[in-house]
């Protein structure tokens, strides 16, 4: 169980250990927010399905487009059920389950989002098995379903599918995706719930067992490949990382550096690769070190604030992992609304895990591949 981080600025939900943090950028103005929900209409307007009449039984590369909501909401359009009713859900490498709304959800969040009729899908199937999902104020409340999900051009049968019954409180309410499509290892995923990947590589439906993401920043293009790595979203190479626990996309990372001096992540640190979180958190006292390295100062609310005119004279934070350096310039780790400038870090307090988040991924174009159990990185175009 988690608690709100930071009030207004950061809500952070939790399932079982996994977590997905999602700033609600206080600064933002409505009529920035209108035009995104604007261009997140067209959006998926023009992205209909393009379904093959049939699997070949030879594995696909998907292309999922992502919707890039404020730089802290990365989402894309699933459907589910025959036909099909669609959703959009965040492709969350923090957690393994899928679920979305349902009709017999009345919660104030399930009626502002898209809700699954499963009576209209004659594939659908109930598996009578409950699901409960924990969350930080508050928590989802449903039953595990089989069905057919479809991502892009990928056609995913007897695809357990939770749906909630119950989405008490405001957390849901104020998402502007419908649910979560976990990415992460099986060991995470709910009793009798089986991951939409680990689904599509047992039947075969992609070309590699892996995928990649890439995070555009202040603007959309953002892509989830299923299947493939694509080479035009990154320069120079790409370097491996062993996964050294198989449940989040996990890997060791040597220290953190400033300057050539270890501020952060001192002897090696543990971290996950997380899609379905914002921000780059990491232990309180590691992250206050880095807040003071880079000039970030702790405003009322716990929120670290940056001067928006200091941005050019600040340092590169510097992640080591894997003998390799993976530096993040200011303008990657701040993000800048008017004249508010904010710190990309964020101090967890009983936080063992390092995670790095969005703030990290739009650097670092990220594979996945569950082949061979490692992370790709390479510096992002
Ligand atoms: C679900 O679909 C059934 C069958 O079409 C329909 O009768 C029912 O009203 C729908 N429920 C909701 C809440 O839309």
């Amino acid at each position: 169980m988690k608690r709100l981080v930071v009030l207004l600025a950061v809500l952070t939900l939790t399932q079982g250990s996994g977590i997905t943090r999602v700033p609600l950028h206080k600064g933002k103005s409505l009529r920035k927010a209108l035009k995104e929900r604007g261009l997140l209409e067209d959006f998926l307007r023009t992205h209909r399905h393009a379904i093959s009449k049939e699997n070949s039984g030879v594995g696909k590369v998907a292309r999922e487009p992502l919707v890039n909501y404020l730089d802290c909401q990365y989402f894309g359009k699933i459907s589910i059920g025959t036909p099909p009713q669609d959703f959009t859900v965040v492709f969350d490498t923090g957690s393994s389950d899928l679920w979305v709304p349902s009709v017999y959800c009345k919660s104030d969040a399930c009626k502002n989002h898209r809700r699954f009729n499963s009576s209209r899908s004659s594939t659908f199937q109930n598996l009578g098995q409950p699901l409960s999902i924990q969350y930080g104020t508050g928590s989802m409340e449903g039953f595990l379903g089989s069905d057919t999900v479809t991502v892009s051009n990928i056609v995913d049968s007897r695809q357990t599918v939770g749906l909630s019954t119950q989405e008490p409180g405001d957390v849901f309410t104020y998402f502007e995706f419908d649910g979560i499509l976990g990415l992460a290892y099986p060991s995470l995923a709910a009793k009798d719930s089986v991951p939409v990947f680990d689904n599509m590589m047992k039947h075969h439906l992609v070309a590699q067992d892996l995928f990649s993401v890439y995070m555009s920043r202040n603007d959309q293009g953002s892509m989830l490949t299923l299947g493939a790595i694509d080479s035009s979203y990154y320069r120079g190479s790409l370097h491996w990382v062993p996964v050294t626990v198989r449940e989040y996309w996990q890997f060791t990372v040597d220290s953190v550096t400033v300057d050539g001096v270890v501020v952060a992540c001192d002897g090696g640190c543990q971290a996950i690769l997380d899609t379905g979180t914002s921000m780059l958190v990491g232990p309180s006292s590691d992250i206050l070190n880095i807040q003071q390295a880079i000039g970030a100062t702790e405003d009322q609310y716990g929120l670290f604030n940056i001067n928006c005119g200091s941005l050019s004279s600040m340092p590169t934070v510097v992640f080591e992992i894997h003998g390799r350096t993976y530096p993040l310039p200011p303008s990657a780790y701040t993000s800048q609304d008017m004249d508010f400038c904010t710190s990309g870090f964020q101090g967890e307090d009983d936080s063992q895990l390092w995670i790095l988040g969005d703030v990290f991924i739009r650097e670092y174009f990220s594979v996945f591949d569950r082949a061979n159990n490692r992370v790709g990185l390479a510096k992002a175009i």
